[in-house]
């Protein structure tokens, strides 16, 4: 929905939102010491580990690490988008709701005849589906073995064969053409207007608050297309909707598992699978994946298991990786889609399916594809098998794959972890700087980790203080100092003289686990003793500043090792290593080095 409200009016709702009490209609809130404390809501515990720091106006939970402000938490528990969540807050105070500036699809009052519109013709769908018209998509449905209280949860229809009898219907309770055309119900050909869907099985579409938005129409028996989806309308956008959220009972769950069509998830519920949900005739989106996210931090993906289905978790993962959210895949054996395989052999059978990691899905996936009796395909596959490693940030994880393809090619680990890590080969220049950045393998190789770790802890040390409201001595850091991407955020905020709009800046972050991050961040600098932090950003600050030099050095040598450099260059990057060497030892010693 485009159109934004002034920001000095959401100023204004944060303002009137205390969080103590926002979070309190929710959560039972006990004062120890300067926090409340409560359990948390978005995870099961019995002891409480949630957070609400009524002075920054902050929740985190010490658990689950989620955390944020008092507008995305209400956008969690009530599962809504940003602009309902200022709204519902808004109300909450008593406040009056202002214009939106910029386009707005539609205006409220239209928005809710459109429900209104879906709704009735849901219920249409539902009552001709149990009428005499409806008789050969019921025997269609019960004939997939869906039983009457399935249709009736899901709320799947029929369509008659006629051309407007659902026009007519919702034209007789009042609703006008437009109103049913702009809802995508009904179309207009030349002057006159029909039924969008005709002679098919309805899946109604809800959004997650349980209202109709959209329908999804299956041909019965054989024909084209097979599927008949709602285009976007003012109330429905098929990139941002899931089908079967708000079927999920009991809030938050550990995981989600994704199918690729509706039959899929109606059926699996109906075998007890839990946690089902499906795309809406489209590939997977980002938008998708950071909607999901709020219902359970993994995805498991449960593609059919027929060509198709399997470039599309190829596709999905590739997705999942780059929103940071994990995913998992079951594999379906025998080119089965869920809903067959679930009939075939039972719920608790896809259940004991299991699933596997992305990587080794991907290696799986690429194994298929290599005779490994084959010298020759073997180095192919350890080749390819190593690009698939290489994505992975955990020193341990490479090492885990490094293993595997070990024991499948043959191939010594260390020839494997050169193949994977980027470690410099001679004469190989664009790989050699590569590996004077800051990468797991390489860091791992060179026994970095730990001088790493306290550089990682510096940054964050650092970047609490700066949120407690610390200031860095002009010049001594810089942004680019900041290698974690909450301490580099909560870095630019403060060193930009930005810490004022903290809040809205925190409102802005859609990776939740990033949002967790930096909200401990906010809230942990305060509780060091404000004697000791001089000293603290002091050792902060130097320890930054001794990696940035040493990756200097790196560099250097890296460039220095390089064949046919004039004398020169040669002559020029001698001098530079000195000097950092020098600045390194001085910073050693605990003396003040110049600025390097
Ligand atoms: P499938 O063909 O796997 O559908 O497409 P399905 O839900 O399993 O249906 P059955 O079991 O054959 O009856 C997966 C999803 O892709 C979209 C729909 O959302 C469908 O649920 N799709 C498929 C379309 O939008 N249009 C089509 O023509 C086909
Ligand atoms: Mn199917």
């Amino acid at each position: 929905m485009a159109g934004r409200f002034p920001s000095e009016w959401i100023d204004e709702v944060r303002d009137r939102s205390d969080i103590v009490s926002v979070v309190s209609e929710y959560v039972p809130l006990k004062r120890k010491g300067a926090k409340f404390w409560g359990l948390c809501p978005f995870h099961g515990e019995k002891t409480p580990s949630f957070s609400v720091d009524a002075e920054r106006q902050l929740y985190y939970c010490f658990g689950c690490h989620a955390g944020g402000n008092v507008i995305t938490f209400v956008m969690n528990m009530e599962r809504m988008e940003f602009p309902e969540a200022v709204v519902h807050l808004a109300e909450r105070a008593h406040m009056e709701v202002p214009e939106r500036t910029g386009a707005d699809p539609a205006p409220k009052k239209d928005r809710d005849r459109l429900y209104a519109a879906l709704t009735a013709a849901a219920k249409f769908y539902y009552k001709t589906l149990y009428s005499p018209q409806g008789e050969r998509a019921l025997q269609y449905l019960h004939g997939r073995g869906i039983r009457d209280n399935v249709i009736r949860r899901f709320g799947l229809g029929a369509t008659a064969a006629g051309h407007a009898s659902l026009t007519q219907h919702l034209k007789e309770q009042g609703f006008s053409e437009k109103e049913l055309t702009e809802a995508n119900l009904a179309l207009e050909r030349g002057g006159r207007v029909f039924d969008t869907f005709r002679d098919r099985v309805m899946f109604p579409i809800f959004d997650p608050r349980g209202r109709v938005i959209a329908f999804g129409g299956r041909v019965i028996g054989q024909g084209e297309p097979k599927y008949l989806n709602s285009g976007d309308t003012p109330v429905f956008n098929k990139r941002r909707n899931v089908y079967g959220l708000n079927f999920l009972k009991g809030g938050r769950r550990d995981r989600l598992r994704l199918v690729e069509g509706y039959m899929d998830v109606v059926s699996l519920y109906q075998h007890g699978v839990d946690g089902c949900v499906a795309t809406l005739g489209t590939a997977l989106t980002p938008e998708q994946i950071r909607l999901m996210k709020r219902y359970a931090p993994e995805i498991l993906l449960t593609y059919d298991g027929d060509g198709a289905g399997q470039r599309a978790i190829a596709r999905g993962l590739d997705l999942f990786e780059a929103e940071r959210v994990p995913a998992r895949v079951t594999v379906v054996p025998d080119k089965m889609d869920p809903d067959e395989f679930v009939r075939a052999r039972g719920g608790q059978a896809l259940e004991e399916l299991g699933s596997v990691d992305a990587t080794t899905y991907r290696l799986d996936a690429l194994r298929a594809q290599f005779d490994l009796d084959d010298a020759e395909a073997r180095a192919r596959y350890a080749v390819e098998g190593a690009k698939v490693i290489r994505r992975l940030e955990d020193p341990v994880e490479v090492e885990r794959f490094v293993g595997r393809l070990h024991e499948e090619t043959g191939f010594t680990r260390e020839t494997l972890l050169e193949q994977v890590g980027k470690r410099p080969a001679p004469q190989d220049e664009a790989r050699r700087l590569d590996a004077a950045q800051p990468d797991g393998m390489a860091r791992a190789r060179r026994g970095e980790t730990k001088a790493e770790d306290g550089a990682l802890r510096a940054e964050r040390e650092l970047a609490s203080l700066l949120a407690a409201g610390e200031r860095v001595p002009e010049g001594l850091i810089r942004e680019e100092d900041f290698t974690d991407p909450a301490c580099a955020f909560v870095a630019r905020l403060a060193l930009s003289g930005g810490r004022s709009r903290i809040q809205e800046a925190l409102e802005q972050v859609e990776d939740e686990a990033l949002r967790g991050d930096i909200t401990r961040l906010l809230t942990t600098g305060e509780r060091v003793d404000p004697e000791r932090r001089p000293q603290m950003i002091a050792d902060c600050t130097d320890r930054l500043r001794l990696r940035r030099l040493e990756r200097e050095i790196d560099d250097c040598q890296a460039r220095a090792a390089r064949p046919g450099l004039t004398l020169q260059e040669q002559v020029e990057l001698a001098t530079r290593l000195n000097q950092l060497y020098d600045q390194v030892e001085r910073l050693r010693r605990g003396a003040k080095g110049g600025e390097p």
